[in-house]
Protein backbone atom coordinates (compact mmCIF):
# COMPACT_ATOMS: atom_id res chain seq x y z
CA UNK A 1 0.00 0.00 0.00
CA UNK A 2 1.44 3.38 -0.89
CA UNK A 3 1.79 6.32 1.32
CA UNK A 4 2.55 9.76 1.37
CA UNK A 5 5.39 11.26 2.88
CA UNK A 6 5.56 15.59 3.33
CA UNK A 7 7.81 17.44 4.83
CA UNK A 8 5.78 20.66 6.15
CA UNK A 9 7.28 24.34 5.77
CA UNK A 10 8.08 24.60 2.30
CA UNK A 11 6.28 27.53 0.11
CA UNK A 12 4.75 26.86 -2.98
CA UNK A 13 4.26 28.97 -6.33
CA UNK A 14 3.45 29.55 -9.76
CA UNK A 15 1.04 27.44 -11.81
CA UNK A 16 -1.15 24.34 -11.40
CA UNK A 17 -3.79 23.28 -14.36
CA UNK A 18 -6.89 22.15 -12.78
CA UNK A 19 -8.06 18.64 -14.49
CA UNK A 20 -11.19 17.80 -15.12
CA UNK A 21 -13.94 16.99 -12.80
CA UNK A 22 -14.21 13.56 -11.64
CA UNK A 23 -17.92 13.77 -10.19
CA UNK A 24 -18.87 15.29 -14.08
CA UNK A 25 -17.51 13.00 -15.57
CA UNK A 26 -19.21 9.87 -14.03
CA UNK A 27 -22.65 10.16 -14.59
CA UNK A 28 -21.79 11.28 -18.14
CA UNK A 29 -19.50 7.95 -18.64
CA UNK A 30 -23.41 6.89 -17.13
CA UNK A 31 -25.12 8.09 -19.78
CA UNK A 32 -23.36 7.04 -22.75
CA UNK A 33 -25.50 3.68 -21.96
CA UNK A 34 -27.95 5.89 -23.21
CA UNK A 35 -26.57 5.88 -26.47
CA UNK A 36 -25.66 2.65 -29.01
CA UNK A 37 -23.39 5.14 -31.21
CA UNK A 38 -19.61 6.40 -30.22
CA UNK A 39 -19.29 8.96 -27.43
CA UNK A 40 -15.91 10.69 -27.39
CA UNK A 41 -15.65 12.52 -23.53
CA UNK A 42 -12.18 14.63 -23.36
CA UNK A 43 -10.63 16.32 -20.17
CA UNK A 44 -11.41 13.39 -17.92
CA UNK A 45 -8.89 13.23 -14.97
CA UNK A 46 -6.81 10.73 -14.67
CA UNK A 47 -8.02 8.98 -11.29
CA UNK A 48 -9.22 5.51 -10.08
CA UNK A 49 -13.01 6.14 -9.88
CA UNK A 50 -13.08 7.12 -14.02
CA UNK A 51 -11.11 3.67 -14.67
CA UNK A 52 -13.33 1.55 -12.45
CA UNK A 53 -16.48 2.88 -14.35
CA UNK A 54 -15.39 2.30 -17.88
CA UNK A 55 -14.34 -1.38 -16.55
CA UNK A 56 -17.80 -1.99 -15.52
CA UNK A 57 -19.20 -0.99 -19.36
CA UNK A 58 -16.69 -3.51 -20.94
CA UNK A 59 -17.48 -5.77 -18.11
CA UNK A 60 -21.42 -4.61 -19.82
CA UNK A 61 -20.44 -5.72 -23.18
CA UNK A 62 -19.32 -2.30 -24.16
CA UNK A 63 -16.08 -1.16 -26.14
CA UNK A 64 -13.41 1.63 -24.80
CA UNK A 65 -10.75 3.04 -25.98
CA UNK A 66 -9.33 4.44 -23.23
CA UNK A 67 -6.27 6.86 -23.52
CA UNK A 68 -4.88 9.80 -21.49
CA UNK A 69 -7.93 12.04 -20.69
CA UNK A 70 -9.69 10.45 -23.75
CA UNK A 71 -11.95 8.32 -23.99
CA UNK A 72 -14.34 6.80 -27.00
CA UNK A 73 -17.10 4.34 -25.79
CA UNK A 74 -19.38 2.75 -27.91
CA UNK A 75 -22.45 0.49 -25.98
CA UNK A 76 -23.97 -0.75 -28.80
CA UNK A 77 -22.68 -4.12 -28.24
CA UNK A 78 -23.75 -4.53 -24.16
CA UNK A 79 -24.89 -8.14 -23.71
CA UNK A 80 -25.50 -7.85 -19.43
CA UNK A 81 -27.24 -5.21 -17.73
CA UNK A 82 -25.71 -6.60 -14.38
CA UNK A 83 -23.31 -4.15 -12.40
CA UNK A 84 -21.76 -6.55 -9.78
CA UNK A 85 -20.46 -6.14 -6.62
CA UNK A 86 -16.95 -6.21 -7.13
CA UNK A 87 -17.16 -2.87 -9.30
CA UNK A 88 -19.82 -1.25 -7.43
CA UNK A 89 -18.36 -2.12 -3.92
CA UNK A 90 -15.39 -0.19 -5.26
CA UNK A 91 -17.39 2.65 -6.22
CA UNK A 92 -20.83 3.80 -4.76
CA UNK A 93 -21.18 6.05 -7.89
CA UNK A 94 -21.89 2.81 -10.12
CA UNK A 95 -25.54 3.30 -9.20
CA UNK A 96 -25.71 6.18 -11.80
CA UNK A 97 -25.74 3.28 -14.20
CA UNK A 98 -29.29 2.27 -12.87
CA UNK A 99 -31.24 4.58 -14.60
CA UNK A 100 -29.36 4.54 -17.95
CA UNK A 101 -29.43 0.69 -17.85
CA UNK A 102 -33.03 0.17 -17.15
CA UNK A 103 -34.33 2.98 -19.66
CA UNK A 104 -32.81 1.46 -22.68
CA UNK A 105 -33.42 -1.95 -21.74
CA UNK A 106 -36.34 -2.01 -19.51
CA UNK A 107 -34.69 -4.45 -17.13
CA UNK A 108 -31.23 -4.51 -14.81
CA UNK A 109 -29.39 -5.50 -11.73
CA UNK A 110 -27.59 -2.93 -9.68
CA UNK A 111 -25.55 -4.13 -6.58
CA UNK A 112 -26.57 -2.43 -3.63
CA UNK A 113 -24.06 0.19 -2.82
CA UNK A 114 -23.63 -0.01 1.30
CA UNK A 115 -22.79 2.75 3.18
CA UNK A 116 -19.54 4.52 3.44
CA UNK A 117 -17.19 6.23 5.54
CA UNK A 118 -19.01 9.72 5.14
CA UNK A 119 -22.55 8.43 6.29
CA UNK A 120 -25.31 5.87 5.46
CA UNK A 121 -25.77 7.07 1.86
CA UNK A 122 -29.03 5.58 1.32
CA UNK A 123 -30.36 5.35 -3.04
CA UNK A 124 -34.30 5.37 -1.26
CA UNK A 125 -34.76 8.55 -3.56
CA UNK A 126 -33.55 6.83 -6.73
CA UNK A 127 -35.14 4.16 -6.71
CA UNK A 128 -39.14 5.90 -5.49
CA UNK A 129 -38.33 8.13 -8.49
CA UNK A 130 -38.05 4.74 -10.92
CA UNK A 131 -40.93 3.65 -9.13
CA UNK A 132 -42.89 6.63 -10.21
CA UNK A 133 -41.80 6.09 -14.01
CA UNK A 134 -42.89 2.62 -13.66
CA UNK A 135 -40.32 0.21 -12.70
CA UNK A 136 -41.18 -3.10 -10.53
CA UNK A 137 -37.97 -2.80 -8.22
CA UNK A 138 -37.05 -5.46 -5.49
CA UNK A 139 -33.66 -5.78 -3.29
CA UNK A 140 -32.41 -9.46 -3.35
CA UNK A 141 -29.38 -10.86 -2.45
CA UNK A 142 -27.22 -7.39 -2.35
CA UNK A 143 -28.80 -6.55 -5.78
CA UNK A 144 -31.38 -3.98 -6.75
CA UNK A 145 -33.84 -5.70 -9.27
CA UNK A 146 -35.35 -3.22 -11.52
CA UNK A 147 -37.40 -4.34 -14.52
CA UNK A 148 -39.58 -1.87 -16.84
CA UNK A 149 -39.77 -3.52 -19.92
CA UNK A 150 -42.84 -1.82 -21.88
CA UNK A 151 -40.29 0.85 -20.56
CA UNK A 152 -40.27 4.17 -18.32
CA UNK A 153 -42.71 6.78 -18.19
CA UNK A 154 -43.00 10.27 -17.77
CA UNK A 155 -44.13 11.34 -14.17
CA UNK A 156 -44.14 13.67 -11.91
CA UNK A 157 -41.13 13.72 -9.29
CA UNK A 158 -40.71 15.97 -6.13
CA UNK A 159 -37.43 15.07 -4.47
CA UNK A 160 -38.10 14.87 -0.16
CA UNK A 161 -34.67 16.14 -0.19
CA UNK A 162 -31.69 17.14 -2.98
CA UNK A 163 -29.61 14.52 -4.41
CA UNK A 164 -27.51 14.94 -6.55
CA UNK A 165 -27.01 11.30 -7.66
CA UNK A 166 -30.88 10.88 -8.18
CA UNK A 167 -31.03 13.84 -9.88
CA UNK A 168 -28.63 12.47 -12.62
CA UNK A 169 -30.16 9.07 -12.71
CA UNK A 170 -33.75 10.15 -13.02
CA UNK A 171 -32.34 13.02 -16.09
CA UNK A 172 -31.13 9.71 -17.41
CA UNK A 173 -34.34 7.36 -17.21
CA UNK A 174 -36.25 9.89 -18.33
CA UNK A 175 -34.69 10.77 -21.59
CA UNK A 176 -35.27 7.90 -22.50
CA UNK A 177 -38.41 7.56 -21.27
CA UNK A 178 -42.31 7.70 -22.65
CA UNK A 179 -43.63 10.90 -22.28
CA UNK A 180 -42.73 13.92 -20.04
CA UNK A 181 -40.85 13.92 -16.52
CA UNK A 182 -41.02 16.60 -13.80
CA UNK A 183 -38.51 16.98 -11.36
CA UNK A 184 -39.11 19.00 -8.18
CA UNK A 185 -36.51 20.30 -6.22
CA UNK A 186 -33.79 19.07 -8.26
CA UNK A 187 -29.99 19.17 -7.98
CA UNK A 188 -28.47 22.09 -9.73
CA UNK A 189 -24.68 21.27 -9.42
CA UNK A 190 -22.40 22.71 -12.43
CA UNK A 191 -21.79 18.14 -13.19
CA UNK A 192 -26.00 18.21 -13.06
CA UNK A 193 -26.00 20.84 -15.54
CA UNK A 194 -23.29 19.36 -17.78
CA UNK A 195 -25.16 15.96 -17.68
CA UNK A 196 -28.56 18.15 -18.72
CA UNK A 197 -26.45 20.17 -21.57
CA UNK A 198 -24.92 16.34 -23.21
CA UNK A 199 -28.41 15.24 -23.17
CA UNK A 200 -30.06 18.22 -24.37
CA UNK A 201 -27.21 18.85 -27.25
CA UNK A 202 -28.32 14.61 -28.02
CA UNK A 203 -32.00 16.50 -29.53
CA UNK A 204 -34.12 15.74 -26.19
CA UNK A 205 -35.50 18.42 -25.13
CA UNK A 206 -34.61 19.69 -21.26
CA UNK A 207 -36.65 22.83 -19.50
CA UNK A 208 -34.49 24.28 -16.30
CA UNK A 209 -31.33 22.91 -16.95
CA UNK A 210 -29.62 25.01 -13.90
CA UNK A 211 -32.52 25.31 -11.78
CA UNK A 212 -34.28 23.33 -9.42
CA UNK A 213 -37.21 22.28 -11.85
CA UNK A 214 -36.12 20.17 -14.74
CA UNK A 215 -38.59 18.95 -17.30
CA UNK A 216 -37.75 16.25 -19.85
CA UNK A 217 -39.16 15.45 -23.24
CA UNK A 218 -38.08 11.59 -23.60
CA UNK A 219 -37.43 9.31 -26.63
CA UNK A 220 -39.90 6.43 -25.80
CA UNK A 221 -36.23 4.21 -26.09
CA UNK A 222 -35.20 5.82 -29.13
CA UNK A 223 -31.10 5.52 -28.52
CA UNK A 224 -29.70 9.10 -28.37
CA UNK A 225 -26.24 10.41 -30.23
CA UNK A 226 -24.28 11.87 -28.33
CA UNK A 227 -22.01 14.78 -29.39
CA UNK A 228 -18.05 14.80 -28.24
CA UNK A 229 -18.20 16.46 -24.49
CA UNK A 230 -15.00 17.95 -22.80
CA UNK A 231 -15.30 17.44 -18.95
CA UNK A 232 -15.66 20.62 -16.88
CA UNK A 233 -12.75 21.30 -14.60
CA UNK A 234 -13.02 20.09 -11.07
CA UNK A 235 -14.07 23.07 -8.92
CA UNK A 236 -13.26 20.89 -5.66
CA UNK A 237 -9.96 19.70 -6.72
CA UNK A 238 -9.34 23.83 -7.85
CA UNK A 239 -10.41 24.25 -4.39
CA UNK A 240 -8.05 22.27 -2.72
CA UNK A 241 -5.37 24.24 -4.37
CA UNK A 242 -6.82 27.32 -3.82
CA UNK A 243 -6.59 26.16 0.34
CA UNK A 244 -2.86 24.61 -0.86
CA UNK A 245 -2.22 28.72 -1.64
CA UNK A 246 -3.92 30.09 1.34
CA UNK A 247 -2.51 27.42 3.98
CA UNK A 248 1.56 27.40 2.76
CA UNK A 249 1.13 31.59 2.60
CA UNK A 250 1.61 31.24 -1.10
CA UNK A 251 0.79 33.01 -4.61
CA UNK A 252 -0.76 30.00 -6.60
CA UNK A 253 -2.31 30.34 -9.74
CA UNK A 254 -4.81 28.15 -11.23
CA UNK A 255 -4.92 27.49 -15.29
CA UNK A 256 -8.43 25.96 -17.13
CA UNK A 257 -10.95 26.54 -13.75
CA UNK A 258 -14.05 28.20 -14.01
CA UNK A 259 -14.48 31.05 -11.42
CA UNK A 260 -18.55 31.07 -11.15
CA UNK A 261 -18.29 27.06 -9.93
CA UNK A 262 -16.77 27.67 -6.70
CA UNK A 263 -17.92 31.17 -5.77
CA UNK A 264 -18.54 29.83 -2.10
CA UNK A 265 -15.15 29.00 -1.42
CA UNK A 266 -13.23 32.19 -3.11
CA UNK A 267 -15.71 33.89 -0.98
CA UNK A 268 -14.93 32.06 2.36
CA UNK A 269 -11.11 32.58 1.62
CA UNK A 270 -11.94 36.15 1.17
CA UNK A 271 -13.52 36.15 4.63
CA UNK A 272 -10.26 34.32 5.76
CA UNK A 273 -8.08 37.58 3.88
CA UNK A 274 -6.85 35.98 0.63
CA UNK A 275 -7.27 38.27 -2.03
CA UNK A 276 -7.63 37.35 -5.70
CA UNK A 277 -6.97 38.22 -10.01
CA UNK A 278 -9.61 36.19 -11.83
CA UNK A 279 -9.82 35.98 -15.27
CA UNK A 280 -11.85 33.91 -17.45
CA UNK A 281 -10.13 30.53 -17.08
CA UNK A 282 -7.62 31.43 -14.03
CA UNK A 283 -7.86 32.27 -10.52
CA UNK A 284 -4.60 33.78 -8.48
CA UNK A 285 -4.90 33.53 -5.10
CA UNK A 286 -3.11 36.07 -2.90
CA UNK A 287 -2.93 34.93 0.89
CA UNK A 288 -3.27 37.07 4.17
CA UNK A 289 0.00 37.34 6.77
CA UNK A 290 -2.03 35.65 9.06
CA UNK A 291 -5.61 33.71 8.17
CA UNK A 292 -8.79 34.94 9.73
CA UNK A 293 -11.41 32.10 11.31
CA UNK A 294 -14.96 31.95 9.01
CA UNK A 295 -18.03 30.11 9.57
CA UNK A 296 -18.96 27.32 7.14
CA UNK A 297 -22.10 25.54 7.04
CA UNK A 298 -22.10 23.39 4.03
CA UNK A 299 -25.21 22.91 1.88
CA UNK A 300 -26.00 22.46 -1.95
CA UNK A 301 -24.77 24.18 -4.57
CA UNK A 302 -24.77 27.26 -5.33
CA UNK A 303 -23.54 26.61 -1.31
CA UNK A 304 -20.87 25.61 0.13
CA UNK A 305 -19.92 22.18 -0.72
CA UNK A 306 -19.37 19.25 1.45
CA UNK A 307 -16.99 18.66 -0.73
CA UNK A 308 -14.45 21.28 0.27
CA UNK A 309 -15.99 20.84 4.29
CA UNK A 310 -12.37 18.96 5.15
CA UNK A 311 -9.80 21.12 3.40
CA UNK A 312 -11.15 24.57 4.98
CA UNK A 313 -11.65 22.72 8.26
CA UNK A 314 -7.38 22.39 7.73
CA UNK A 315 -6.91 25.96 6.96
CA UNK A 316 -9.37 27.03 9.88
CA UNK A 317 -6.75 25.21 12.33
CA UNK A 318 -3.99 27.79 11.08
CA UNK A 319 -6.26 30.97 11.40
CA UNK A 320 -6.08 33.66 14.35
CA UNK A 321 -9.50 32.63 16.31
CA UNK A 322 -12.27 30.32 16.13
CA UNK A 323 -14.37 28.94 13.17
CA UNK A 324 -17.30 26.96 13.71
CA UNK A 325 -18.22 24.14 10.82
CA UNK A 326 -21.35 22.64 10.51
CA UNK A 327 -21.99 19.63 8.14
CA UNK A 328 -25.56 19.99 6.98
CA UNK A 329 -25.04 16.68 3.94
CA UNK A 330 -23.29 13.70 5.83
CA UNK A 331 -23.90 12.62 9.19
CA UNK A 332 -20.24 11.10 9.13
CA UNK A 333 -18.15 13.24 7.31
CA UNK A 334 -15.68 14.50 10.36
CA UNK A 335 -13.12 11.46 10.14
CA UNK A 336 -10.86 13.95 9.35
CA UNK A 337 -11.26 15.64 12.88
CA UNK A 338 -9.20 13.11 14.83
CA UNK A 339 -6.00 12.76 12.61
CA UNK A 340 -5.93 16.58 12.35
CA UNK A 341 -5.85 16.69 16.02
CA UNK A 342 -2.87 14.18 16.14
CA UNK A 343 -1.53 16.97 14.28
CA UNK A 344 -1.72 19.27 17.27
CA UNK A 345 -4.88 20.82 15.88
CA UNK A 346 -7.32 22.13 18.74
CA UNK A 347 -10.97 20.84 16.99
CA UNK A 348 -13.88 19.91 19.23
CA UNK A 349 -16.79 18.17 17.58
CA UNK A 350 -20.17 17.56 18.70
CA UNK A 351 -22.44 16.09 16.20
CA UNK A 352 -22.55 17.77 13.15
CA UNK A 353 -20.43 20.87 14.46
CA UNK A 354 -17.30 21.13 14.33
CA UNK A 355 -15.48 24.17 16.74
CA UNK A 356 -12.11 24.60 15.47
CA UNK A 357 -9.29 26.78 18.01
CA UNK A 358 -6.71 27.92 15.62
CA UNK A 359 -3.54 27.36 16.70
CA UNK A 360 0.15 28.63 15.89
CA UNK A 361 1.99 25.31 15.37
CA UNK A 362 1.52 22.02 13.60
CA UNK A 363 3.97 19.21 14.10
CA UNK A 364 4.38 15.97 12.01
CA UNK A 365 2.73 12.79 12.78
CA UNK A 366 1.54 9.42 11.06
CA UNK A 367 -2.10 10.27 9.82
CA UNK A 368 -4.90 7.67 8.35
CA UNK A 369 -6.82 9.10 5.14
CA UNK A 370 -10.36 7.68 5.60
CA UNK A 371 -11.99 9.20 2.82
CA UNK A 372 -11.12 11.17 -0.40
CA UNK A 373 -11.68 15.24 0.80
CA UNK A 374 -10.53 13.88 4.30
CA UNK A 375 -7.38 12.65 3.20
CA UNK A 376 -6.77 16.12 0.95
CA UNK A 377 -7.39 18.02 4.43
CA UNK A 378 -4.48 15.69 5.91
CA UNK A 379 -2.05 16.74 2.93
CA UNK A 380 -3.00 20.23 2.98
CA UNK A 381 -2.11 20.32 6.82
CA UNK A 382 1.40 18.10 6.51
CA UNK A 383 2.42 20.68 3.92
CA UNK A 384 2.43 23.28 7.06
CA UNK A 385 3.05 20.89 9.60
CA UNK A 386 7.20 21.42 11.24
CA UNK A 387 8.88 17.91 10.52
CA UNK A 388 7.84 14.96 8.28
CA UNK A 389 4.05 14.16 8.11
CA UNK A 390 2.80 10.53 6.54
CA UNK A 391 -0.75 10.16 4.71
CA UNK A 392 -1.67 6.27 5.17
CA UNK A 393 -4.37 4.87 3.22
CA UNK A 394 -4.01 7.35 0.09
CA UNK A 395 -6.24 4.78 -2.10
CA UNK A 396 -8.82 7.40 -1.19
CA UNK A 397 -7.00 10.32 -2.95
CA UNK A 398 -6.31 7.69 -6.49
CA UNK A 399 -9.90 7.80 -6.60
CA UNK A 400 -10.41 11.37 -6.85
CA UNK A 401 -7.35 13.75 -7.11
CA UNK A 402 -5.04 13.36 -10.37
CA UNK A 403 -1.51 13.39 -9.56
CA UNK A 404 -1.97 15.45 -6.12
CA UNK A 405 1.82 14.81 -5.48
CA UNK A 406 2.86 15.68 -8.85
CA UNK A 407 0.98 18.83 -9.33
CA UNK A 408 2.16 19.37 -5.65
CA UNK A 409 5.96 19.11 -6.09
CA UNK A 410 5.54 20.87 -9.70
CA UNK A 411 4.63 23.94 -6.73
CA UNK A 412 7.00 23.06 -4.37
CA UNK A 413 5.99 20.80 -2.08
CA UNK A 414 8.09 18.61 -0.86
CA UNK A 415 5.64 15.42 -0.74
CA UNK A 416 6.85 11.79 -1.88
CA UNK A 417 4.53 8.53 -2.52
CA UNK A 418 6.44 6.11 -0.91
CA UNK A 419 5.11 2.21 -0.63
CA UNK A 420 5.08 0.80 3.20
CA UNK A 421 7.35 -1.56 4.27
CA UNK A 422 5.51 -5.11 5.16
C1 LIG B 1 -22.49 13.41 -4.89
O1 LIG B 1 -22.80 12.26 -4.12
C2 LIG B 1 -20.99 13.46 -5.04
N1 LIG B 1 -20.55 12.26 -5.72
C3 LIG B 1 -20.35 13.58 -3.66
O2 LIG B 1 -18.95 13.74 -3.84
C4 LIG B 1 -20.88 14.84 -2.97
O3 LIG B 1 -20.37 14.91 -1.66
C5 LIG B 1 -22.42 14.80 -2.93
O4 LIG B 1 -22.95 14.60 -4.26
C6 LIG B 1 -23.03 16.07 -2.37
O5 LIG B 1 -22.63 17.17 -3.11
C7 LIG B 1 -20.61 12.19 -7.04
O6 LIG B 1 -21.04 13.12 -7.73
C8 LIG B 1 -20.10 10.97 -7.67
P1 LIG B 1 -26.42 13.13 -2.81
P2 LIG B 1 -24.30 11.70 -4.06
O7 LIG B 1 -27.32 12.10 -3.35
O8 LIG B 1 -24.96 11.95 -5.34
C9 LIG B 1 -29.09 11.87 0.95
C10 LIG B 1 -16.67 13.31 -3.38
O9 LIG B 1 -15.93 13.49 -2.37
N2 LIG B 1 -29.76 10.92 0.07
O10 LIG B 1 -26.55 14.52 -3.34
O11 LIG B 1 -24.23 10.33 -3.53
C11 LIG B 1 -27.62 11.52 1.19
O12 LIG B 1 -27.46 10.53 2.19
C12 LIG B 1 -18.07 12.76 -3.24
O13 LIG B 1 -16.29 13.54 -4.54
C13 LIG B 1 -30.83 10.18 0.57
O14 LIG B 1 -31.22 10.32 1.73
O15 LIG B 1 -24.89 12.67 -2.95
C14 LIG B 1 -27.05 12.86 1.58
O16 LIG B 1 -27.32 13.13 2.92
C15 LIG B 1 -18.39 12.22 -1.90
N3 LIG B 1 -31.45 9.29 -0.28
C16 LIG B 1 -27.84 13.84 0.70
O17 LIG B 1 -29.03 13.13 0.32
C17 LIG B 1 -31.05 9.13 -1.57
O18 LIG B 1 -31.67 8.30 -2.27
C18 LIG B 1 -27.12 14.30 -0.55
O19 LIG B 1 -26.58 13.17 -1.23
C19 LIG B 1 -29.97 9.87 -2.05
C20 LIG B 1 -29.34 10.77 -1.22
Amino acid sequence: MDYLQINGGRKLGGNVIISGAKNAALPIIAATILSDKDVTLTNLPNVVDIRTLLKLLTMLGGKVEHEGTTAKINNGSITSTKAVYEIVSQMRASILVLGPLLARFGECEVSLPGGCAIGQRPIDLHLKALEAMGAKIEIKGGYVRAEAHEGLHGAKIIFDKITVGGTENIVMAAALAKGVTTIINAAKEPEVVQLCEMIADAGVKIEGIGTNELTIYGTDRKPLTFKPVEIIPDRIEAGTYLCAGAITGSVITLNKVDERHIRASIDKLETMGCRFDLTQDSITIYPPQKIKPVNITTIEYPGFPTDMQAQFMALTVMAKGESIIEERLFENRFMHVSELNRLGADIWLKGNIAAVKGVDKLYGADVMATDLRASSALVLAALVAEGTTNVRRIYHLDRGYDDLEGKLSALGADIVRKKEVK
